[in-house]
């Protein structure tokens, strides 16, 4: 089939250009804070390696096929996740919500996900200074105290976040996201590598395997399960909007369940290859794997501070998780960017502009949740953890759920097919019959399940 659709409007729709680059750009989605900063620290709380049981059923079974569904019906339409759904959905029918809540999800992720990516960049500065480099726990926690606590640093750093990320993204899909991303995936996997590297070679390395691959089924619990559901939906970037942009860039040759089995596997690669980055050396020295969140600031720099070249290996690793952290905030910010383009018609220029200030705005009670806003308790959690609660835990696998919904029951098994082996030109009938099995029957009622478990309806 031939690529009429590219053309949205008069003018010609910027896409990706490569196979590669479509990988690329989606597997930078995928990756980012998720893999280095929640997974290790989710795991480490929750149990080790029966989380990570869990959280490989969950991408199984509803990750992949709300992928595959979410590039599709991006790639049917060609234009934003609203714009989408409203094209496709019957008369009468309000779909359209499903992407208006994607929007607002990205929204809600953008303002807690730019201030992490702060933290990571002014780890970097200060890793190169040598500040934060310290084996004394209670140093290394005053250093990121300070840092968090400091108004001015806390939203100092966001706002560079968002108008470093905001630069890249008026560029465009093509010179922008795709060329950014080509570069980045290369350099990420080749730092992991390295940092890998050191961490196995040191003695003691075995038993942060065993912690990571070694199951106890008996930590499995209600709420593990909606954790790994919660992270399985943030870590690649569904629910919410994110893939049904990217899918709209696609191409319509590009075979479509390969490219999401590609990025879910390598995503998976990374997240584990960050596990073994961070776990052996977590036990070789001692520290304790279940610090949540902080482990990524206040254990890993004083992990790297006990180790030979430590000082190295700690830039090395917080420039990494950057690099990881741009990809996965490219594909936030392009949800309200595409949108505001294609059905606010904006310019890409004041569409990004629009995003940044906007993120600003909302990003800063976030930013200032140690300081400023400490005390503010919406339904007992500070703005940065509710933002996350409420995008993780509730956005994203209510948006999968609906989307599972839209796919199995009003798009329909003949559509589906037909998309998906790209009008008969792939033959993939067998796994297209199983995928859809999945996102009609499956997934919905797992998602469903899971989501009623935590708004304890039973
Ligand atoms: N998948 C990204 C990560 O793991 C986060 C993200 C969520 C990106 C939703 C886009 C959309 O860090």
């Amino acid at each position: 089939m031939s690529d009429k659709h590219h053309k949205a409007g008069h003018s010609v729709r910027d896409a990706f250009t490569s196979n590669l680059g479509m990988l690329a750009a989606t597997l930078g989605s995928a990756v980012g804070l998720g893999n280095i900063w929640k997974f290790p620290s989710m795991t480490g709380t929750n149990g080790g390696a029966s989380f990570l049981f869990v959280y490989l059923a969950c991408t199984v079974v509803v990750g992949l096929p709300v992928m595959i569904s979410e590039i599709m019906l991006g790639r049917t339409v060609k234009a934003n996740a609203i714009t989408t759904l409203r094209k496709l959905s019957p008369k009468g029918q309000p779909w359209g919500i499903v992407g208006i809540s994607g929007v607002v999800a990205a929204f809600l992720i953008l303002c807690f996900y730019t201030e992490v990516a702060g933290w990571v960049f002014a780890y970097i500065f200060k890793g190169i200074s040598g500040s934060i480099l310290t084996t004394d726990p209670t140093i290394a926690s005053a250093a990121f105290a300070d840092l968090i606590s400091d108004p001015v640093q806390s939203i100092g750093w966001q706002w560079f976040v968002i108008i470093f990320v905001s630069i890249i993204i008026t560029f465009g899909i093509s010179k922008g996201i795709e060329k950014v991303t080509i570069k980045l995936m290369p350099i990420l996997f080749l730092l992991l590598l390295v940092i890998c590297g050191r961490s196995l070679t040191l003695p003691g390395a075995e038993k942060g395997l065993e912690f990571l691959f070694a199951p106890d089924f008996s930590k499995i619990s209600g709420s593990v399960i909606l954790m790994a559901m919660g992270l399985a939906f943030f870590k690649l970037s569904i629910g919410m909007g994110t893939m049904m942009t990217y899918g709209s860039y696609f191409k319509n040759s590009q075979n479509i369940p390969l490219t999401a089995t590609r990025v879910v596997l390598a995503d998976l690669l990374i997240s584990l290859l960050a596990g073994i980055a961070i776990f052996p050396a977590v036990f070789a020295y001692g520290f304790d794997v279940s610090a949540g969140p902080s482990l990524l600031f206040i254990t890993i720099p004083a992990v790297f501070a006990s180790m030979p070249m430590g000082h190295l290996f700690a830039v090395l690793f917080f420039v990494l998780t950057a690099v990881a952290a741009t990809g996965a905030m490219l594909s936030l910010f392009e949800v309200p960017v595409a949108y505001l383009c294609e059905a606010r018609q904006m310019s890409r220029k004041a569409a990004t502009l629009t995003t940044a200030l906007l993120i600003m705005l909302l990003g800063a009670p976030a930013a200032l949740s140690s300081s400023l806003t400490k005390d503010v308790k919406v339904f007992g959690m500070n703005f940065f953890d509710l933002f996350d609660f409420l995008s993780s835990n509730l956005c994203m696998p209510a948006g999968g759920l609906l989307i599972c919904i839209f796919t199995g029951w009003v798009f329909g098994k003949d559509r589906f097919k037909a998309e998906l082996s790209n009008h008969g030109l792939i033959k993939n009938e067998k796994v297209v019959d199983v995928l859809f099995f999945l996102i009609k029957y499956v997934s919905p009622l797992l998602v469903a399940i899971v989501m009623m478990n935590m708004l304890k309806v039973f």
